[in-house]
Formats: structure tokens, C-alpha cells, sequence
């Protein structure tokens, strides 16, 4: 057997069997991941093992997290070019094909995460066990990209070409058993059992499993055409082409390459290294790092008296409207007790109702939905605020409710509890006049629905205090929400930077621009809905009270349209009608669509760049610490078309001289509210 004193990250030994075992233990990191490093290092392990020939090889990880989380996402963003990513996947695969090539039973041990290369690695090894509570999927999509290490080829090998390109496409996760009926692995057991079904796959080796006579057929020549139109029809409905170009990638070297090994490999890498150092790629794995960044925050600043602090367990909701209803259920699905009051009866009937759905749509098994919902508690009364962890009010948006409230809850309440409003638009620090100690109260900003909008703000007000605010970042963490922190300015970041956009659409609309051609122009950009419907999902009610509110402050002006409607009743999703007509299960009809057309190109500037504008200016003002901050604020509380990676990520790819200039073009034929902000100037 070799020596394995020089590894770092891999760790060889070799039981009284014969049998060698290889541990995953990637040094100075809490997962493990497949980089330059820990690849060269597996190179040549696998090349000793191929001269000392053991009776067999599993391959394990020492991590608690998991097997393998993938390639290591971090160096994506150090390939300069084509020509070095193709070098990195090369690599990547070369590895694997040596590993492949093993002539020995070689078998994957798989807990937990076992994702992106993680999983091509267990591919190339003959047999996969995994723990019933293991996840496994092919996510590389979602970065923009698809599998580069040889999964491509394999997976269909594996499991059927049908099944493999479901996975590859979709980048879903299946768990252990799921994978076991998928063919993905060849046992599925429950932890305690995994060393033992490893070690006996590779001592006494069965037959390899082969996919189906069917799914076998779909892969070969004849069939493929088939199968990748089809499948492309079906991408197509979910991805444009244009702006998420991996699947379609994926589907046409299948297409042109799924019956010949080292063509799809050539094939495959050429793609992955196009894509990866392609524009939408860049802006996904943006994204990626924005969205570890919030995550990080929930975990950051936890000073010292925090982390001897327990996590809460116990939420008070306070207003069981649409808000408070949706907090609610949610907490309760992310395990914790929630008590709910409302001065109305029948609202906390309807949100125990609403609550039962989502627990029930999510938890499915009945004895789980019944245990969750044992811990959501009517509590008309308010009994619950003196045993609360924390206190989130979400009553109506009127300042001197939410004061008096505020009054009443710090006396009841523990003296340690964090206690947070939902407000949209009152400052914290009028609400916060209150109370006796104004350090407690933070803003917890939710968006509408709440199990739909990762994002919730954490503002902060000029009184609130530094542990106050990092205990809401950590509590929106637990409950798998992405904390943002945001100064109490009016409409704090996200509202603020859409209300000029959504208003902006309005402006078009009077001006006898077609309903759906405004929309069409903002989808057409990659917004993941139009502007217009938008307003008349959220509710054209909340639009103008938040389009109010900032005309205080700043320079908006609010379209007579949008108050006409919100006079007449017409309040969009909720009330039927709004800009457009709604029926349960048809698609929203345009209502009086003056039908007029207009360039796609320049409806598009001028919603985007009133949109950018405003950003600019909630960074010039410090309503966010910097522009990534803003870049996650407005693709996690808006779908802001994440293959853009965001207003400022977009501006710069733009060229920020560019955009300044589309500004004062736009400025001259449509007025002051598109001048360039001051704020522009530091950016250049
Ligand atoms: P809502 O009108 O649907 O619900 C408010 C609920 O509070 C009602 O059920 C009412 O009976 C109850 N309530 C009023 N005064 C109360 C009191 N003193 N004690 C107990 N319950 C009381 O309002 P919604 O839309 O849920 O808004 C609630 C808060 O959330 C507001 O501050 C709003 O600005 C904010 N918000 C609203 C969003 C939305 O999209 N609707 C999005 C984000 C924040």
C-alpha cells in the first residue's frame, strides 16, 4: 500500500480485508470540495493504488456536513479565460477517468451533501451506497454551467438518458432512497449501516446495475433526436435560451455526442469552458456569493453575550392579516412555537387555516403536519408575549397602533426577548419613541409571500442596538430566510429602488403604451414578472401607500391612473380587477388596453434605468453598505433577473459611462426624474 504521509486532504489506510479506504477530509474547510488542489492530490493516490491493486476501494468523506459539495465554486471566478477553464476541467476529468479506469470493485460511501462533481466523482467509482437521509444532485445549472467532470456521459450510462437529463436539467436534489429507485445508487441504508454495505460491495462485487431496456433505447441514435426536441420544448417554458443558455447546451451535445464516450467528454468540457466564462455564468456565481453572504451575516457580529444566548424557540406574531398569517405559518414550519393575536377573532382563524395548507402542502406525511401545527397557538389575548423569544408585530401601518402596542409588549414581555415590526413605511425611530429601552426594537421587513421571498430586511433605526440587530440577522438565518441590513430610510432598499420601475410602467401605460407590451419588455429583459402585474399581484392599494410615502421625501410623483384605480376598488389580484382582470385559474386579461406599441428596446430603458438610477442613489445615501448588498437586496426581494446578477452587477457590465449616458439622452426627451443621480460620479 502507499504511504500517505505527504496528503493533506486525503487519508489512505487498508483494513485487515484488503479492502483500502480513502478519506475525504479537505484541510482548513468545513466541507469538502474539488479544486486544484484536492483533485491533484486524489491524481495520485489513484495512481499508487493502480500499481498496489488492494482487493477494493471506498471512497468516503470524514466531514459531518457530507461527501463532497462539488467543484469548488470559488475558483470559478479566478478562470481568466477559455482557455484556463478548459485546463481546470481537463483536469477534473482526467481524474475521474483514472479513478474509472481502477481496475478494482470501487465503491462511493455517501452521507449527506453529495453534489455537482461530488456526485460525477461517485459515478466514476462502480457502486454507490448511500444513507436514506443523503442529498444528491447535479445543480451545476444553477450556476449557469452543466456537469463537466464526466457526468454527462455517466449519469445517462447510470440511470437512462431520460432520467439523467431530468436531473442534469433541473438540478433537483433526490435523497437516499429516492436514488436508490432511480438506480443512482445501489443501496440505500440507514447511517449505521453504511461502512458495512460499502465494505461487503467491494469485497464480494455484484453485478453492475444497467438502466432499463427502455430508457437505454432512448439514448441511442435513432431516439435521441427525439427526446432532445422534446426537451427542449420543455426548457424552453421554464428558461429563455438567450438569457440561461447551459440547458440548451447540455440538450445538443447529448444530442450530437450520448453514443460516444470520449466525443461527449471532449464535447462536454469545450461547453462547460464557453459557459463558465460566459457573461450568465459570471452573474449566477455572483449570485452564489451574494447569497452566502446574507447567509454569513446571520452569523456574523454575534458578539459574545449573543452565543451564550439560546436560539429562540418560542415567536409571538402580533396581526394575523396577510403578513402576520404568512410569518406565522412559517415559523411554525421551520420548527419553532408560534402564538398568534389579532384583535379579530376571524383573522386568526383564517391564518391558522392558511397555516394548515402550507404545513400540509410542505410536510405532506400527516403525523408531521399535525406535530408542526400543535405548535401554532390562537392566542387572542396575547399570553404568549411573556414566554416569547421574539415579538414580530405585523398589525396595520398606522404609527400610533404600532406605538401603543409596542408600550403594552415591552412591559409583558421577557426582559431578553428581541422584539421587531413588519413595518413598510413608518421610521423605526417614531415607533421606537415608545418604549423605555429603544435599543430592543428592529425592523424585520418581510415580503409578500413570505414562503416565496427568501429576502427579509433587517433595519435599523437610529436607536437600535448592535445586539438587537445581529440577534434578527441570526433569527432570519434559523429560519432560512436571507437577513439584509438596511438603514430605516423611507421605503428602506427594496421598495424604494421597484417604486420608481413600477411607476415608471404606469407612466408608459397613460401614455397609450399596450398593458402586456410593457410587461413583455420587462420579462424580456429576465425580470421574472412584469412591472404592471407585479403592482396588481402586490396589490395596487400597498403600491400607491408606498408610492405616497416616497413622494414625501423624494423626487416621484404618483400617476393619477394608479389613484383612479385604488378609488374605484380596483386593487388588482386581490379585489379581480386591477390593470388587468383576474379569474382563479385563467390568465390575467389585460382591462382597456389602449393597444398602442413602442420600441421593446426603449420601454426597456426606461423602466431599467429609473431602476438603476434609484439604486445608485440608495447607495450614495448609505441605505445599504455596498453594492453587492444592493445586488442581493433586489434579486432576493424581486427576482431581479439573476443572469444579470443584479442592478449594479448589470449597470457594470454595462459600463457605467454608458449608462450615465442612456440617462441623459432619456432626461431630455422624458423629463428630470431620469437625471443622472450624484451618485453615479463615484462609481466611475
Ligand atoms: P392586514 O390589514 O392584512 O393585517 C393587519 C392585521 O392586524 C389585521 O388582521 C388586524 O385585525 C390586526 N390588528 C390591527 N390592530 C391590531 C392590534 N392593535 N392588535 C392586534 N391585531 C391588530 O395588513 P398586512 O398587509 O398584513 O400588513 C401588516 C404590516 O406588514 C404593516 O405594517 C405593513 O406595512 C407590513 N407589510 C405589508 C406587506 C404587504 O405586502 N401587505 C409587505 C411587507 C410588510
Amino acid at each position: 500500500m502507499p504511504e500517505d504521509t505527504q496528503l493533506r486532504h486525503w487519508r489512505l489506510r487498508e483494513d485487515a480485508t484488503g479492502i483500502a479506504w480513502l478519506h475525504f477530509d479537505q484541510a482548513e474547510a468545513s466541507t469538502n470540495t474539488l479544486g486544484r488542489e484536492t483533485l491533484g492530490e486524489l491524481d495520485d493516490v489513484l495512481a499508487r493504488l493502480a500499481e498496489a491493486t488492494p482487493r477494493g476501494l471506498v471512497i468516503l468523506s470524514d466531514k459531518p456536513s457530507g461527501f463532497i459539495a462539488g467543484a469548488d465554486v470559488r475558483a470559478f471566478r479566478e478562470l481568466r479565460n477559455r482557455h484556463e477553464a478548459l485546463q481546470a476541467i481537463r483536469q477534473g476529468q482526467s481524474v475521474l477517468d483514472r479513478l474509472a479506469a481502477l481496475r478494482v470493485p470501487t465503491v462511493a460511501l455517501i452521507h449527506g451533501h453529495c453534489l455537482g462533481g461530488g456526485l460525477e466523482l461517485a459515478l466514476a467509482c462502480r457502486y454507490r451506497v448511500a444513507e436514506h437521509d443523503a442529498s444528491l444532485a447535479l445543480p451545476e445549472v444553477r450556476l449557469g454551467i452543466h456537469p463537466g467532470f464526466g457526468g454527462t456521459w455517466r449519469l445517462p450510462r447510470v440511470i437512462g438518458a431520460p432520467r439523467a437529463l431530468d436531473l442534469m436539467l433541473s438540478g433537483r436534489s433526490v435523497r437516499g432512497r429516492q436514488a436508490r429507485r432511480l438506480g443512482l445508487v445501489d443501496h440505500a441504508v440507514p447511517e449505521r449501516q453504511l461502512q458495512r454495505a460499502a465494505h461487503s460491495l467491494a469485497l464480494e462485487p455484484p453485478r453492475r446495475q444497467r438502466p432499463a431496456a427502455a430508457a437505454r433505447a432512448a439514448g441511442s441514435a435513432a431516439l435521441r433526436p427525439l427526446l432532445a426536441w422534446y426537451l427542449k420544448r420543455q426548457v424552453a417554458r421554464r428558461a429563455n435560451p438567450r438569457h440561461y443558455p447551459a440547458p440548451f447546451a447540455l440538450i445538443d451535445i447529448w444530442r450530437r455526442h450520448g453514443g460516444n464516450g470520449r466525443a461527449m467528454l471532449r464535447a462536454e468540457a469545450e461547453s462547460v469552458a464557453a459557459l463558465i466564462t460566459g457573461s450568465t455564468a459570471r452573474s449566477l456565481v455572483h449570485v452564489f456569493f451574494l447569497r452566502e453572504r446574507l447567509r454569513g451575516s446571520g452569523k456574523e457580529g454575534r458578539d459574545k453575550e449573543m452565543e451564550e444566548a439560546p436560539r429562540p424557540r418560542r415567536v409571538h406574531v402580533i396581526g394575523a392579516g396577510t403578513m402576520g398569517a404568512d410569518i406565522a405559518a412559517w415559523c411554525v414550519l421551520q420548527g419553532l412555537a408560534v402564538s398568534v393575536q389579532d384583535t379579530r377573532p376571524e383573522a386568526i382563524a383564517t391564518a391558522l387555516r392558511r397555516a394548515e395548507g402550507l404545513l400540509k402542502r410542505r410536510l405532506r406525511e400527516p403525523r408531521r403536519v399535525q406535530n408542526a401545527f400543535d405548535h401554532l397557538i390562537p392566542d387572542e389575548h396575547g399570553a404568549g408575549v411573556g414566554r416569547a423569544d421574539v415579538v414580530i408585530e405585523a398589525i396595520v401601518e398606522k404609527a400610533d397602533a404600532k406605538q401603543a402596542l409596542f408600550a403594552d409588549v415591552e412591559r409583558r414581555a421577557a426582559p431578553e426577548a428581541l422584539l421587531a415590526t413588519n413595518t413598510s413605511s413608518i421610521p423605526l425611530e417614531t415607533i421606537a419613541e415608545a418604549l423605555q429601552s429603544r435599543e430592543r426594537l428592529v425592523g424585520l421587513h418581510f415580503f409578500n409571500p413570505v414562503r416565496r421571498m427568501p429576502l427579509v430586511e433587517v433595519v435599523a433605526g437610529q436607536s437600535s442596538g448592535r445586539t438587537a440587530l445581529a440577534r434578527a440577522r441570526a433569527f432570519a438565518t434559523q429560519i432560512d430566510r436571507l437577513p439584509l441590513p438596511v438603514k430605516s430610510a423611507p421605503g428602506f432598499l427594496v421598495n424604494r429602488v421597484l417604486t420608481p420601475y413600477l411607476l415608471e410602467a404606469v407612466v408608459l401605460h397613460t401614455e397609450g403604451i399596450a398593458i402586456e407590451r410593457i410587461d413583455g419588455a420587462a420579462t424580456d429583459f429576465g425580470m421574472p414578472m412584469g412591472p404592471i402585474l407585479l403592482a396588481d399581484t402586490v396589490g395596487l392599494d400597498v403600491c400607491l401607500s408606498v408610492a405616497e410615502v416616497l413622494a414625501e421625501t423624494l423626487d416621484v410623483s404618483v400617476p393619477d391612473r394608479l389613484r383612479e384605480l385604488v378609488a374605484a376598488g380596483h386593487l388588482g389580484a386581490k379585489s379581480g380587477h386591477g390593470f388587468y382582470r383576474h379569474q382563479a385559474k385563467k390568465r390575467p386579461q389585460p382591462v382597456d388596453d389602449g393597444g398602442g406599441s413602442a420600441d421593446l428596446g426603449a420601454v426597456q430603458d426606461r423602466l431599467v434605468l429609473r431602476l438603476l438610477n434609484e439604486a445608485v442613489a440608495c447607495l450614495r445615501e448609505g441605505v445599504v453598505a455596498d453594492a453587492d448588498l444592493l445586488d442581493a437586496g433586489m434579486v432576493f426581494g424581486t427576482g431581479f433577473a439573476p443572469f444579470r446578477g443584479g442592478p449594479m452587477h448589470y449597470a457594470r457590465s454595462e459600463g457605467v459611462e454608458a449608462v450615465v449616458e442612456r440617462l441623459h439622452r432619456l432626461a431630455e426627451r422624458h423629463g428630470a426624474r431620469f437625471q443622472p443621480d450624484p451618485g453615479w460620479e463615484q462609481l466611475k
